[in-house]
């Protein structure tokens, strides 16, 4: 079996194309950039721009599957409407699309909205699909070094509700089972890992494991915008301001059913946050 992979040289796409490779799979990866040296060894680097139909048809040509992943961008939902338009052109025997957690709650953040109606598309328009629903990746963690280390704050306005944060390596591996396994057309299955956590419960976290005080930054989202803006497109800023907006005022949490049936999707239970804490912080240390 041959899949495509998107998700160019992002956090999900390596993780995702080892699973597949693991599973015998032979992988194509879609990219904007030749940069083949970050690639396991066979697999197929193809140059292409998901924006760009006539490089998705090229991309899609002689492939069996589709592990769709599409970066936040003010086009995110034209992109996605390619890539499944011309798959079902293709006949492609499985599109697994990667969306998010609640997406039909958060209407208001543009790209839950984008990926709402891509998976609309996916149901209405009778394609063979399986829907991927991750909540937020631990891994976004991985760039606040500086800020937990040095400044002693844990940044990210997780809000006192919380959110069910998962870990890559668990999606990675839910959607190479998707793809590789019988049983999953039609079917939606939500990632998210096993503890709740709110700002207060991770800064807690950092503060036992480095052995110093780590503290909440707090939610003042204006403020969070405004610091988003200086290292983002003002777009992008915004669309992320309404999504931790989102957390705060409807939360982002998981039910209990949702992580025993990920626990029986993966045969283990979803990875936790403060496994993932631990391995981060002895890299840190060690780097
Ligand atoms: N972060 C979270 O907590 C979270 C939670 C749930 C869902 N998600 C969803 O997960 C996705 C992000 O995953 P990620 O973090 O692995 O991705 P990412 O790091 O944002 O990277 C995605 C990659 O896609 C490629 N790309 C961008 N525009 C493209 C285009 N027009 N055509 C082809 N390739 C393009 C780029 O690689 P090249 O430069 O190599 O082309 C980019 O590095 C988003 O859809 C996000 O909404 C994220």
């Amino acid at each position: 079996m041959k899949a495509l992979v998107t998700g160019g040289t992002g956090t999900v796409r390596s993780k995702v194309i080892d699973e597949l490779l693991h599973r015998g799979v032979s992988v194509r990866a879609l990219s904007r950039n030749q940069r083949t040296a970050k690639l396991p060894v066979g697999v197929e680097t193809l140059v292409g721009d998901l924006l760009d139909p006539v490089s998705v048809e090229k991309a899609l040509e002689g492939v069996d599957k589709l592990y769709l992943l599409n970066a936040v961008a003010p086009d995110e939902l034209t992109q996605g409407l390619i890539a499944v338009d011309l798959a079902k052109r293709l006949k492609l025997q499985q599109i697994v699309y990667h969306s998010v957690f609640k997406a039909e709650v958060f209407k208001d953040v543009p790209h839950f909205a984008s990926k709402l109606a891509i998976e609309n598309a996916l149901r209405e328009f009778d394609l063979p699909f399986t829907i991927v629903r991750p909540n937020y990746f631990y891994q976004n963690d991985l760039a606040l070094k500086d800020a937990i280390t040095k400044a002693g704050v844990y940044p990210v306005p997780l809000g006192t509700t919380g959110i069910s944060a998962v870990d890559v390596r668990d999606i990675a591996e839910a959607a190479a089972i998707a793809l590789t396994g019988d049983g999953h057309l039609g079917k939606t299955y939500n990632l998210n890992g096993p503890d709740i956590l709110n700002g207060d419960c991770v800064a807690s976290i950092w503060s036992k494991l480095l052995g110093k005080p780590i503290r909440y930054g707090g939610h003042d989202m204006d403020a969070f915008e405004e610091e988003m803006r200086t290292k983002s497109p003002s777009w992008s800023a915004f669309d992320i301001r309404m999504m931790f907006q989102g957390y705060l005022e409807r939360g982002f949490t998981a039910g209990k059913c949702d992580v025993e049936a990920l626990t029986k999707l993966l045969g283990h239970p979803p990875r936790r946050y403060e496994d993932f804490a631990k391995e981060a912080a002895s890299a840190w240390a060690a780097a």
